[in-house]
């Protein structure tokens, strides 16, 4: 953790939940107590069908919402895509943009990505700009390198601690229960950190949240949570689970 940055865990729902869901949100809320509330901010991000019902059950709790993708267009004839601006009048803080899945499935490119990252911006939504290499990039070597190529393509210039979020998210990670070494997720988020002074300038860089996804659990939370310059965490099967989202949150507390 860094100790000058209040930590984030988000979930990310992915294409998982229906209306009953929303119970499971409402337990994260009552389980979001007085002393969890003071150290760390928690967002959900449900699917879009559940986001304006989600944002008004969590608004008394303080828990935000995000959106898991938007359109880069505000508006217009694109079927079935949904803009940053609705992501916001559904009651959403943050987007996550160029999330690994979308890259890969959806064939998003850096420059969609940061087109993405830009309209959450517009519509005055926190864009969680996420990065990751391949595991055949990382036996390559080529993780660091990767990464940073990414954050130089998908990160709007000007940003700053108020208007992005970094989720670092190798995607050999997400979802299969493997986890880098701490020392490898200490070495990234450094780079991270390093580029993004190149990019946006020292001082706000110090102060970008830069969480870790893939396979965090309850188990692992606490050990990559203590990482240096990680500062919350990208949540996706354990944040179905309200116990196991907060236990991770709780790792954050310390
Ligand atoms: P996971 O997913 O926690 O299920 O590995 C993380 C993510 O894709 O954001």
């Amino acid at each position: 953790m860094t100790r000058s940055i209040r930590p984030l865990v988000a979930g990310n729902w992915k294409m998982n939940g229906l209306k009953a869901d929303l119970a499971i949100a409402a337990e994260v809320a009552r389980g979001y107590d007085a002393a969890l509330k003071q150290a760390v901010d928690l967002a959900i991000c449900p699917p879009a069908t559940l986001l304006f019902a989600t944002s008004a059950a969590l608004i008394g709790a303080r828990i935000a919402t995000g959106g898991q993708d938007c359109s880069t267009q505000p508006a217009g004839a694109f079927t079935g895509e949904i803009s940053a601006g609705m992501v916001a009048d559904a009651g959403a803080t943050f987007c996550i943009v160029g999330h690994s899945e979308r890259r890969t499935l959806h064939g998003e490119s850096n420059a969609t990505v940061k087109a993405k990252a830009e309209a959450a911006h517009q519509a005055m939504l926190v864009p969680i700009v996420c990065v990751g290499e391949t595991k055949e990039e990382r036996e390559a070597g080529k993780a660091l390198a990767v990464v940073k190529k990414q954050l130089r393509g998908s990160v709007p210039e000007g940003s700053t601690p108020e208007t992005l979020v970094v989720a670092y998210e190798p995607v050999w990670a997400i979802g299969t229960g493997l986890t880098p070494t701490a020392a490898d997720v200490a070495e990234m988020h450094a780079a991270i950190r390093a580029e993004l002074a190149r990019l946006l300038g020292k001082a706000p860089a110090a102060a970008i949240r830069l969480l870790y996804g893939g396979s965090v659990k309850p188990s692992n939370a606490a050990e990559l949570m203590n990482v240096a310059n990680v500062d919350g965490a990208l949540v996706g099967g354990a944040s179905l689970k309200s116990e196991e989202f907060l236990a991770i949150a709780r790792a954050c507390q310390s």
